[in-house]
């Protein structure tokens, strides 16, 4: 397994680009079945998951074929079941059931695996499913869909701690070819959901309201092929930006959205990183008195849950006690033990960290748990003085594009290796 060898202490500085969104790729490249022609998804990263996803398209009989970013995928004929194995790997192939189901009139799709974060439901996809009339078995660890033709509806899709992002993504797929017309009320906001609703209307879609939590739905008879392009990566832009602030380097990231980053952006000038935001373009400055902040995770355009490992990273660095409280997921906190082994005091009460920083911080081996808690773990290496080995690195390359190489490229001493 690959691990990064870091010398820490020294402050990025540069430019790098921000990748195309993989949580906003992954359900596109579900959208693809949805359509029996073409299509092409341009600003794809090159990353592990979107290589599964790929392996399951073609499980179901689709080509798929993935060259410098740009994915072309026909799914000219469909099986209705995929790779038992390959789609219980990876939890975002949960949202190829409403565009299976769509397409096929059935689907059998293997439960997906929870994961470190948590046990991460599938109970509002279901619900969402069966309000379109469908019949719903989970058999051998399978869900076992049938529906002569999808009937639209009104379905509410909120769940205990508010919206669902795959949810809403798997139910807005479903709905572009029922019958009628469906109206999603409590619809995830991000624009990951916003993107695929593009990518959909692009195909022939009837959609209004993505990106409000009321989103309406007309189904059409059929879809037809489209070209895409990608939005940029919110939380890959975090990464860099708080990793930036967190050396007190000078960055700039290119090819971004900033006005997809308003909480994370409002959470760091609170915190005191000085930048510079311009649409496209984001410059962190060095200089900034790292001070102290209190956070909770929340549905977007709140501070995203995807970004508060590396957040607490950062806090490592402020003066006085800050608070994260994860909203979200009921276990994101794998961090703070590996962060501890750096030096960092942080203290777990329920759903909320408790971050002492200030405190010094040298490196030592730690092990990456989940692909956020990773991407923090790179980040305090770089902060820290002397060598940091981060360990299973698979985790990483799931979430980012060449993470290692991007870091070399602003002055990082990060090597990549074989764990011994
Ligand atoms: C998406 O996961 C993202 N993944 C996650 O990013 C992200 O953390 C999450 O949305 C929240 O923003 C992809 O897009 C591939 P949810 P998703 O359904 O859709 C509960 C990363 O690091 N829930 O919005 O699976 C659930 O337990 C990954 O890139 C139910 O209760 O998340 C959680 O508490 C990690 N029942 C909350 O809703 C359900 O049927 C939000 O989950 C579904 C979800």
């Amino acid at each position: 397994m690959d691990t990064f060898i870091i010398q820490g202490g020294v402050p990025l500085h540069g430019e790098i680009p921000i990748s195309g969104a993989k949580n906003a790729v992954l359900p596109i490249l579900a959208a693809t079945l949805l359509t029996s022609e073409p299509c092409v998804i341009r600003r794809v990263p090159d990353l592990s998951d979107v290589h599964f996803m790929g392996k399951i398209l073609r499980s179901l009989g689709a080509s798929f074929t993935f060259e410098n970013g740009t994915v072309k995928v026909h799914a000219k004929r469909v099986r209705d079941k995929g790779d038992y194995d390959l789609i219980r790997k990876m939890r975002g192939s949960i949202c190829i059931l409403g565009p299976l189901l769509a397409r096929k009139g059935k689907a059998n799709v293997s439960m997906p695996g929870g994961c470190v974060i948590g046990t991460r439901p599938i109970d509002l996809h279901l619900k969402g499913l069966r309000a379109l009339s469908a019949k719903l078995d989970i058999k051998e660890g399978y869900i076992q869909a049938k529906s002569r033709k999808l009937q639209g509806n009104e379905i509410f899709l909120g769940g205990r701690v508010g919206p669902t992002v795959l949810g809403t993504a798997n139910i807005m797929m479903a709905a572009t070819l029922a019958e009628g017309v469906t109206i999603i009320e409590s619809a995830a906001c991000e624009p990951e959901v916003v993107d695929l609703a593009h990518f959909l209307i692009s195909m022939g879609a009837k959609i209004q309201g993505a990106g409000t939590p009321r989103i309406v739905v007309t189904g059409a008879e059929e879809l037809h092929g489209a070209e895409h392009d990608v939005i940029p990566d919110r939380i890959e832009a975090a990464t860099y930006a708080i990793a930036a602030a967190a050396t007190n380097g000078e960055v700039t990231l290119t090819d971004m959205r900033c006005d997809h980053l308003a909480a994370v952006l409002d959470k760091m000038r609170e915190a005191g990183v000085r930048f510079e935001a311009r649409g496209s373009s984001l410059k962190i400055l060095p200089g900034g008195e790292i001070h102290a902040v209190d956070v909770s995770t929340q549905p977007y355009t709140g501070f995203p849950t995807d970004a508060q490992a590396q957040l607490m990273t950062l806090m490592l660095r402020a003066q006085g006690l800050s608070i994260i409280t994860e909203r979200i997921f009921e276990s994101r906190f794998m961090h703070a033990n590996e962060l501890a082994r750096l030096g960092a005091d942080i203290a777990i009460e329920g759903p909320s960290a408790i971050i002492r920083g200030g405190k010094e911080l040298s490196g030592a081996e730690v092990m990456a748990s989940d692909l956020r808690a990773s991407a923090a773990l790179v980040i305090a290496g770089l902060m820290c003085s002397g060598r940091t080995q981060v360990n299973r690195i698979y985790h990483l390359d799931r979430g980012y594009e060449v993470m290692d190489k991007k870091l070399r490229k602003l002055g990082a001493r990060v090597k990549r290796t074989k764990e011994k």
